[in-house]
């Protein structure tokens, strides 16, 4: 049927609440359109209100006013479990458990076969990695994946996402340094991922960002400028002056 993925963000506010009350509004008036299989690249400054965003997408906080709609439907009327399973997230933290290799790239479909666990493991780039580790898939990771690199995380975490195969995406791209050669897998893996999926990249590095089909700048929780990288340098605003330091 028709693609899907398409994000509708219309006048979108958010406060946080301490004790009760409201502490004044952390996103305001956030407006724009995800088409399906766009790259989304969020900016801005530290507290600019990038991960709320993001979260209110995934209905870990509701929006105070305004609507967000994935595919046409408001995503107050989508059952959680559903919209959850339309989306993977790709976290500098990635939420790895104490458990096997396979189990925790599973997670992203519980369903999966060994086969479609190594084959997601190998589009990933992550699957040369697993077996040259002693025990292989089966390889029993500690409590919060202890015993892997951050590097070896996001590739696990990319091979869960695969696997998973949702219509959304949601990036937060590492700032930690990771070694040249597992950083190129790690792009390797995304660029994959990405395919025809509608992704939403914290985005750190400046070639991710200038790739993005759109980059929304976020400024003290407005969005004050969205477009391509091109359009925003020729407004000379905001982004013209990130960019250039
Ligand atoms: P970086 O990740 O540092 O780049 O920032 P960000 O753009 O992701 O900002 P974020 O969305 O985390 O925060 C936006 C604003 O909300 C900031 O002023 C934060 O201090 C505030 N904030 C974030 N999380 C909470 C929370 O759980 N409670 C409260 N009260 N405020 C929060
Ligand atoms: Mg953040």
């Amino acid at each position: 049927s028709s693609v899907r993925g398409e994000v509708v963000f219309s006048d979108v506010y958010f406060s946080y609440e301490e004790n009760g009350n409201e502490v004044g509004d952390t996103l305001e008036e956030i407006s724009f359109t995800a088409n399906p299989g766009e790259t989304i690249a969020l900016v801005g400054p530290t507290g600019a209100g990038k991960t709320t965003l993001i979260q209110l997408l995934s209905r870990f906080y509701e929006p105070s006013r305004g609507t967000i709609t994935v595919d046409g439907r408001d995503i107050r009327t989508i059952r959680r479990d559903s919209l959850r399973s339309q989306m993977a997230f790709v976290l500098q933290e990635s939420f790895l458990f104490q458990g096997t290799i396979r189990d925790n790239i599973r997670f992203g479909r519980l369903d999966a076969t060994d086969a479609e666990v190594e084959e997601a493991a190998k589009l990933a780039n992550a699957h040369s990695f697993i077996v040259r580790m002693p025990g292989g898939y089966d390889k029993v990771l500690g409590a919060d994946g202890g015993g892997i690199s951050q590097g070896q995380r996001q590739l696990l975490a990319i091979a869960r996402a695969i696997l998973a195969d949702p219509s959304i995406l949601v990036l937060d791209e590492a700032t930690s340094s990771i070694d040249t050669v597992t950083e190129i897998k790690i792009q390797e893996g995304l660029q994959w991922l990405m395919q025809g999926r509608t992704s939403f990249v914290i985005a750190h590095r400046l070639n991710t960002i200038r790739q993005a089909d759109k980059i929304l700048v976020l400024k003290e929780g407005r969005l004050i400028e969205q477009g391509s990288h091109e359009e925003l340098l020729r407004r000379h605003g905001f982004y013209h002056s990130l960019y250039h330091g």
